[in-house]
């Protein structure tokens, strides 16, 4: 097993810079997953740790060794595509095999490398069948156990879910991660989809425009996003965000903005001490710390408009008007609520964020 350093990586593309001074550490035995965007530079970055790609500028080491001028082939690094890739004429079991094929392994030891795999995969009916034959949850097994076959030191993994129903999905998310307790390899997972990286991660890596925004654990990112672009990339419905103002009435400092007074609580206060009033601000309340009443509860509760209803089953998401701001609230399933009611809300101040208009970083909460 190896930790893999990422250091000051660089990809350019004529004018595009694909990546740019990327730099991230995967320790021994790390799930860490990139998450950003389509087109952010996650494939191009997964290529040049699987040396497919040669770097503009930078370096990239497994363990002590600079790996920059070591052949894709001398990395025992393994990759799962999108587009599971598989060989249409050969059966589950050859093509799971068929890395080691290509080292000249033993028949023998094929044989039972292959079946200890499929088992792990929990797809030994399988392996006599073509790809043809199987649906996409199961080639997309069946690719992994081609990935991991030869026992990779590192595991690169790029949107390995994207072409699967979101059940399946939701299945091989949890044995995606379960396999990677059981192996114990370096995984570098590559997705666009928050839910994956939340829930399979030890640790996720923010990217845009080639750059590395902020890495962190799930919930550390999920609570201390750094910037506005990262708040609203986390969490399973986005954040909302109000456009703020800081005022000054008469020696009172407050925030000016659509739907609350100028008291403002305490916390939000101190996070603003030191900014200059007329700083122009975002404030970002998730939909889980917006509580919905029908009376008057506080001096900062606001009124409100629903606007429209989104049961989940599970919840049901309240899209409510101030003026012309929508934002949504997450309730209790069986919260009673008609569209076109008035109603009262309140945010939980403590759980709220702030991030500086001016270049959307944000304003750490005290
Ligand atoms: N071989 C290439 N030649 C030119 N541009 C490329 C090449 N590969 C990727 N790019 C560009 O680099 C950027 C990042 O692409 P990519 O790494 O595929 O992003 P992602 O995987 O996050 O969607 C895009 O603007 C893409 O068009
Ligand atoms: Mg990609």
């Amino acid at each position: 097993m190896v930790k893999l350093t990422v250091e000051g990586v660089s990809k350019h593309f004529g004018d595009t810079k694909a990546v740019n001074n990327f730099s991230l550490k995967v320790e021994d035995e790390e799930f860490v997953s990139i998450l950003g965007p389509s087109g952010c530079g996650k494939t191009t970055l997964l290529r040049l740790i699987a040396g497919l790609e040669t770097l503009s500028e930078g370096r990239i080491l497994f363990n002590d060794k600079i790996v920059n001028d070591v052949p894709s082939r001398e990395r025992n690094v393994s990759m799962v595509f999108q587009s599971y890739a598989l060989f249409p004429h050969l059966t589950a079991a050859e093509n799971i095999g068929f890395p080691l094929v290509i080292r000249k392994v033993s028949k023998g030891k094929i044989t039972d490398r292959v079946r200890e795999v499929a088992e792990l995969l929990k797809i030994v009916p399988l392996l006599g069948r073509k790809p043809r034959e199987l649906s996409g949850g199961e080639q997309q097994r069946v690719a992994v156990g081609r990935a991991v076959v030869r026992q990779p030191d590192v595991l690169l993994m790029d949107e390995p879910l994207s072409n699967v129903d979101a059940k399946t999905r939701a299945y091989l998310r949890a044995e995606l991660k379960e396999l990677q307790r059981k192996i114990k390899t370096t995984f570098l997972y590559v997705t666009h989809d928050q839910t994956e990286a939340m829930t399979m991660s030890h640790r996720i890596a923010i990217m845009r425009e080639g750059k590395l925004i902020q890495v962190g654990t799930p919930e550390d990112i999920y609570e201390h996003p750094k910037d506005v672009w990262s708040a609203s990339f986390i969490g399973s419905l986005p954040m909302n965000f109000f456009d703020c103002t800081l005022i000054d009435k008469r020696g009172v400092r407050a925030i000016g903005a659509v739907c609350f007074s100028p008291q403002s609580p305490k916390n939000i206060m101190k996070m603003l001490e030191g900014l200059e009033d007329g700083t122009k601000f975002n404030l970002g309340v998730r939909p889980e710390d917006i509580e919905i009443s029908k009376t008057r509860t506080s001096q900062l509760t606001c009124e409100a408009d629903v606007h429209l209803l989104e049961p989940m089953g599970d919840s049901l998401i309240v899209n409510l008007k101030i003026d012309n701001t929508i934002m949504r609230a997450k309730t209790k399933p069986g919260f009673k609520v008609d569209v076109g009611e008035h109603v009262y809300i309140t945010f939980d101040w403590s759980r709220a964020h702030l991030f500086l208009s001016s270049d959307g970083a944000s304003l750490h909460k005290v």
